[in-house]
């Protein structure tokens, strides 16, 4: 199940707010479809949200019309702005608008539209082959016989590939390894219990979902070998933007002595951010705690705080998982290091540490 795919002159996705139940696609042609569309997490996942970035610079071009006008390319920009702003905190959703932007810097407006076009879909082959290395790589940090625990969903809806986080675990299955994975249902919006058992149930490993208020306990009592999450955005110094939650499954994991691995590609890195306290949160409305579809379960004025993503210190990670190796503390020299192109992975794909 692709959740992105470009077919026609338009942007095809996957609406991820009604699966499991129902498989239906959307057909999106303009920025402002895509622009809901991220908003309302029909598509979501910080690689593919990077993806409909680039997509949406395509889409853009489409609809800022003659591309002989004077205000052709002002208008390309604007549209693409909006897919930028679209979501605050997956730093992915403006990289891709920004590679897809690059791409068409000293060209003519005529040709704006192909060559958008053709970054996004070179975008989505290096997203689908960053995840096969990161999992593989990943897929080393697993064992047999083991417990893991994840948030969220970083599987292939929220990427193009095999996902990350859940890939990692997609992929140790794939070589053979036995373990269970506890799913924490993801509040507020369940992506966890809605898409994250989906995609392993139909790998066919072994599931356990829980509430996020159980993670802590589960690791008590049932014990837990690791924690893997992806991420929205890294900081330079390696704290984590990720679903909020994580920072209390981080912290329950550091009072257990549970490694917590974090599973990203390099486009959620943004070193502009020193560190955590930079990084945009977005908060959502407060419906979403009320209530869902139509039901509410607390007083429709019930004041409510409903950030969607929290930040993980970097001091609670015990390794980054990226598409050029496997990242490990002091985080400020080695994300600078791989950034920078210089670092050596420190576990090479197929190997057992
Ligand atoms: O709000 P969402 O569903 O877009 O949040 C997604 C997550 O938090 C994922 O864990 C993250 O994007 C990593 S995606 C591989």
């Amino acid at each position: 199940m692709e959740p992105l795919q470009w077919a026609d002159d338009a942007l095809v996705i996957v609406d991820q707010t009604v699966l499991p139940h129902r498989i239906h696609r959307l057909t999106l042609d303009s920025v402002d479809g895509l622009c809901e569309a991220i908003s309302a997490l029909r598509l979501r996942g910080a690689p593919a949200l990077g993806l409909g970035g680039a997509y949406g610079v395509a889409l853009a071009c489409r609809q800022a019309g003659d591309p002989g006008h004077p205000d052709y390319m002002q208008r390309v920009e604007g549209l693409a702005h909006r897919v930028a702003q679209a979501r605050p905190t997956a730093v992915n959703l403006s990289w891709g608008v920004g590679q897809a932007l690059e791409a068409l810097r000293g060209h003519a407006g005529a040709q704006w539209s192909c060559l958008a076009l053709e970054r996004a879909i070179a975008l989505h082959q290096e997203d689908r082959a960053a995840c096969r290395r990161m999992s593989t790589l990943g897929a080393a940090l697993v064992k047999h016989g083991g417990r893991y625990l994840t948030h969220c969903n970083a599987g292939p809806l929220a990427t193009s590939g095999v996902g990350t986080a859940l890939g990692v675990l997609l992929e140790a299955h794939r070589q053979g390894l036995d373990f269970e994975v506890l799913v924490d249902e993801t509040r507020p919006l369940l992506q966890g219990a809605r898409l994250t058992t989906l995609e392993l149930m139909e790998a066919g490993i072994r599931v356990r979902l829980i509430t996020d208020s159980m993670a802590p306990f589960a690791m008590a009592r049932l014990g837990v070998d690791g924690v893997f999450i992806g991420a929205d955005r890294i900081a330079a110094n390696g704290d984590t933007a990720n679903k909020v939650g994580s920072y209390g499954l981080a912290l329950a994991a550091r009072h257990h002595g549970v490694p917590f691995h974090v599973v990203a590609p390099l486009s959620t890195v943004d070193a502009s951010c020193p560190d955590g306290g930079a990084i945009p949160i977005e908060e959502r409305s407060a419906d979403e705690l009320r209530g869902h579809a139509g039901r509410t379960w607390a007083l429709e004025t019930v004041p409510a705080w409903n950030p969607a993503f929290d930040v993980v210190p970097a001091d609670w990670i015990q390794d980054i998982v990226t598409e050029e190796g496997l990242l490990r503390p002091p985080f400020t020299i080695s994300i600078a290091a791989v950034l920078a192109g210089t670092s050596k992975p420190l576990l090479k794909e197929g190997t057992q540490e």
